[in-house]
C-alpha cells in the first residue's frame, strides 16, 4: 500500500551510497570580505572584543570560493561596498528560485545599505527583482527543499513575511520558529542536504537540523516531514557546523564537526572541511554564498 511505498522511500534516503547521491550544478554568488570588519555586535556571536583578522578571513574566504570551484560549481561576485561589515554574508541578500529573486528586508538597521546594492546586482544579471514588503533576510532563513520553502522567524525575519514568500514563489512555506539566540538565522541550525526529486521521481529532499534551536511545534513539524533527517545534537558552547553547504552530494563545512561528519559519512554524502573560522566571528560558518543564483541542474560529474 501506500505506506510501504513511503517507507521505502524512507529507506532509500537513508542508504544511499556516495555513488548514488546526486551532485547539482550550481552558480553561487559571493562578495570578497574586503571591508569585513567588526564595529557592532547583532548576534550573540559577535564580540567587539574578539576582532575580525583581515588577511586571515580573506585566505579563508579564498579556500571557500575555491573549494565551491573545485567541486565544480560557478561562483559569481558582487563587488563589496565600504562600511556594509556583513555584505561577506550574502546569503541574507535574497531568496533566489528560478529566475525570481525577491530582495531581502533587514531587520537590523546596519545591514538596511545591503538591500538595494543586492537588488541591483539581480536586476543586471537578468533577474525578475521583487522588492519585498515584509521583513525577512533572505535565504539566511528561507531553505528550498523539494517544493517547500522552509523559513525561519523569531529573531530576524517576521513571521508575516512568509506569507509574501509564498505568493512570490507559488510554494508552500513551512514556517518554524527559532528559540535559541545563537541559532538567530535558520540557516545557523538546518542545512538542506538534498534540495531535489531524484531520477524516477523518488523524494530525496532531506536535511540536517539541530532540534533544540526549534520550538516544539517547530520540532514536531521537522519531524513529520523528514523522518530521515539527521539530527546534530547540541552542544555547549554552540557551535556553527550546521550552517554548512550541501550541493546533494559533497558538504562544504568547519572542520572538528566530529558527530555530524560521521553521520554525513554513513548516509553517502562527502564531507568537506573549510575552516572559516574568522566568518564564525560574525555569527556564520560555510554558508555565506547566496545559491539558486541560476537555475539548478542536475549534474554526474564525480568528486574531483
Ligand atoms: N553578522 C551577520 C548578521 O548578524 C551574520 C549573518 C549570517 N548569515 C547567515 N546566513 N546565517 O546579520
Amino acid at each position: 500500500g501506500p505506506q510501504d511505498s513511503v517507507r521505502h522511500q524512507f529507506s532509500v534516503r537513508r542508504e544511499m551510497s556516495s555513488e548514488d547521491r546526486i551532485q547539482q550544478h550550481r552558480r553561487y554568488l559571493m562578495c570578497r570580505p574586503d571591508h569585513f570588519t567588526l564595529s557592532y555586535e547583532i548576534n550573540p556571536w559577535m564580540h567587539l572584543a574578539h576582532p575580525i583578522d583581515m588577511s586571515r578571513a580573506m585566505r579563508q574566504w579564498q579556500a571557500l570560493r575555491d573549494t565551491y570551484v573545485r567541486l565544480g560549481h560557478e561562483v559569481e561576485l558582487i563587488d563589496p561596498i565600504p562600511g556594509l561589515n556583513d555584505m561577506v554574508y550574502v546569503a541574507n541578500g535574497g531568496l533566489v528560485i528560478g529566475g525570481v529573486a525577491l530582495g531581502a528586508k533587514f531587520s537590523v538597521s546596519e545591514r538596511r545599505g545591503e538591500e538595494l546594492p543586492f537588488r541591483e546586482w539581480f536586476a543586471a544579471h537578468g533577474y525578475d527583482v521583487v522588492e519585498p514588503v515584509a521583513m525577512q533576510e533572505g535565504e539566511g532563513d528561507l531553505m528550498l527543499v523539494g517544493e517547500t520553502i522552509l523559513a525561519g522567524y523569531g529573531f530576524r525575519s517576521q513571521l508575516d513575511s512568509h506569507a509574501e514568500v509564498a505568493g512570490v514563489f507559488g510554494l508552500e512555506v513551512v514556517s518554524l520558529r527559532l528559540v535559541n539566540p545563537f541559532y538567530y538565522h535558520l540557516d545557523t541550525a538546518l542545512c538542506v542536504l538534498d534540495p531535489v526529486q531524484g531520477p524516477g521521481g523518488v523524494d530525496l529532499a532531506n536535511i540536517a537540523y539541530l532540534p533544540s534551536a526549534f520550538d516544539e511545534r517547530s520540532q514536531a513539524e521537522l519531524v513529520e516531514r523528514f523522518p530521515d533527517a539527521i539530527r546534530v545534537p547540541a552542544s555547549v558552547p554552540e557551535t556553527l557546523e550546521v550552517n554548512a553547504v550541501s550541493d546533494g552530494r559533497n558538504v562544504v563545512l568547519s572542520p572538528h564537526s566530529d558527530s555530524f561528519v560521521a553521520q554525513l559519512r554513513e548516509r553517502g554524502y562527502h564531507p568537506v572541511p573549510v575552516d572559516v573560522s574568522e566568518l564564525h566571528l560574525g555569527g556564520a560558518g560555510s554558508n555565506v554564498a547566496l545559491w539558486n543564483c541560476e537555475e539548478q541542474t542536475m549534474s554526474t560529474m564525480t568528486n574531483p
